[in-house]
């Protein structure tokens, strides 16, 4: 009987879980469409097209990206602006030390590897100012690190 118990249970929390991640990702008007990653030199950031002048770029009819270079202690670009209701994909990658780029109040979040491009899509459905932080300690300015995402 109590096996049976256990099963509900944990069928139960199981239930719980994706609720949780479904309202996680809905219930902020944010889609989570793709998140890969691929790889570079990190001696090959600053001349790496992309990444020698972060920035954000229109590539399809609703279709933006965004080149973002982490680096002790901010984000390039700051702020970072993108119109709502649009798929973004961010390219982040790291100029020194592991970091992360976390956009406040939202599921989107990756670590930032010195050597690696962090690849995620995401689609932006409420307008307002977001605040971007770091939550990969990185050193002395860690707490400081931080730069803004408005979408409008
Ligand atoms: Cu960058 Cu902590």
């Amino acid at each position: 009987a109590y096996e049976r118990l256990w099963l509900v249970a944990s069928m139960v929390l199981i239930v719980g879980f994706i609720v949780t991640i479904t309202y996680g990702t809905v219930g902020l008007g944010i889609t989570m469409v793709d998140d890969r990653e691929e790889t570079i030199s990190p001696d090959d950031v600053d001349e790496d097209d992309r990444f020698q002048d972060p920035r954000v770029e229109q590539v399809g009819e609703n279709e933006f990206e965004a080149y973002v270079v982490s680096m002790t202690f901010l984000f390039q670009p700051d702020p970072i602006e993108i119109p709502a209701n649009n798929e973004v994909t961010f390219y982040v990658t790291s100029r020194d030390v592991i970091h992360s780029f976390t956009v406040v109040g939202t599921n989107t979040n990756t670590m930032v590897i010195p050597g690696e491009v962090s690849a995620m899509t995401v689609e932006f459905d409420e307008p307002g100012e977001y605040g971007v932080v770091c939550n990969e300690y990185c050193g002395p300015g860690h707490h400081d690190m931080e730069g803004s995402l408005i979408v409008h």
